[in-house]
C-alpha cells in the first residue's frame, strides 16, 4: 500500500547471486577469485536486510545444473561454502540469524553435509532474519519433491488425489513456513529465472540489475527497496479496488 511504511520493505527477498566469473574476468583473475569476491557481497546483504527489517533472505548459491561446471570450480566453490560455515556461523547466530540450506543435500559429501547440518541446529532457534542457501537446488526439483511426498501422502490414505489444490501440494515446497516471496533480484545483467523458486516467485516482484554480484553492496540492496517500494501488488485485482478495499 504506498505510504504503509511496512509494507515498503519486502519481507522476502531472493537473490540471483549472478557475474562473479565476469568480475574475475575483468581482473584477470580466475573465477574463484569472483567467488571469494562474492562472498564479502553475501555479508554486505546480511547487513543490509538485518538494518533494513528484512525477515527473510534466500540466496541462490549452487543449482542443480553448477554440477556440470569444470570439476576445479566446483571444488573451488564447496571449499568456499566449507570456509564460509566455518568463519561466520558464529557471527551469524550472534545476531539472531537462522541459517537453512535447501535443495537436493543429499548430493553433497559427507563432511560438508554435516556442516550444513550442523549450522542449521546451532541456529535453529533464531528468528530476526532467516537465511536460506538454496544449493542443488532447481525450481523444477522443488516442485517435483513436493509431488513426490503428496503421491505418498496419497497412498497411506492420508489425502485424496482430488483434494490436492494450490494450498496442499504448497505445503511441501521449500520455504513453505516463511512469508511468501515478495522482491526476487538477479545481478549480473541477464534478466531470466534460472530455475530458481518456480513455485514461490508466483506474485513476486521481478528486479534486474547490471551490478556484477561482487559489486552489489548496501547501497544497491536499498536501491532495489526503493524500486520494490514503488510498485503496486495488484494479484489479479484492479488498481481501483487495491485503492479502495472493500
Ligand atoms: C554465479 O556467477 C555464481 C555462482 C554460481 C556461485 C555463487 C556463490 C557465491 C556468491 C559464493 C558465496 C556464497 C555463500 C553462500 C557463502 P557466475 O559464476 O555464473 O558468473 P558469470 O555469469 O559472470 O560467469
Amino acid at each position: 500500500m504506498p505510504g504503509d511504511a511496512a509494507a515498503q520493505v519486502p519481507r522476502h527477498i531472493a537473490i540471483v547471486m549472478d557475474g562473479n566469473g565476469r568480475w574475475a574476468r575483468k581482473r584477470h583473475r580466475p573465477r574463484s577469485f569472483g567467488h571469494n569476491a562474492g562472498r564479502k557481497a553475501v555479508r554486505e546483504v546480511i547487513e543490509a536486510c538485518l538494518r533494513e527489517g528484512v525477515q527473510v533472505l534466500t540466496l541462490f548459491a549452487f543449482s542443480s545444473e553448477n554440477w556440470q561446471r569444470p570439476q576445479d570450480e566446483v571444488g573451488a566453490l564447496m571449499g568456499l561454502f566449507v570456509r564460509a560455515l566455518d568463519k561466520e556461523v558464529d557471527e551469524l547466530h550472534s545476531h539472531g540469524v537462522r541459517l537453512r540450506f535447501i535443495g537436493d543435500l543429499a548430493a553433497f559429501d559427507q563432511p560438508l553435509r554435516e556442516r550444513m547440518q550442523a549450522a542449521m541446529t546451532h541456529t535453529a532457534d533464531n528468528a530476526t532474519l532467516h537465511v536460506n542457501i538454496a544449493v542443488s537446488y532447481g525450481g523444477r526439483w522443488d516442485i517435483v519433491q513436493a509431488s513426490r511426498q503428496a503421491a505418498a501422502a496419497v497412498a497411506r490414505g492420508e489425502l485424496r488425489a482430488e483434494d490436492i489444490s494450490e494450498a496442499s501440494l504448497g505445503q511441501w515446497m521449500s520455504l513453505a513456513d516463511l512469508p511468501p516471496l515478495d522482491l526476487f533480484i538477479r545481478t549480473g545483467g541477464e534478466c531470466r529465472v534460472s530455475n530458481f523458486l518456480l513455485w514461490q516467485i508466483a506474485y513476486a516482484e521481478l528486479y534486474f540489475t547490471d551490478t556484477l554480484w561482487p559489486d552489489f553492496d548496501q547501497a544497491s540492496l536499498r536501491q532495489a527497496i526503493e524500486d520494490y517500494a514503488r510498485r503496486e501488488r495488484r494479484y489479479g485485482r484492479t488498481g481501483e479496488q487495491i485503492a479502495n478495499p472493500s
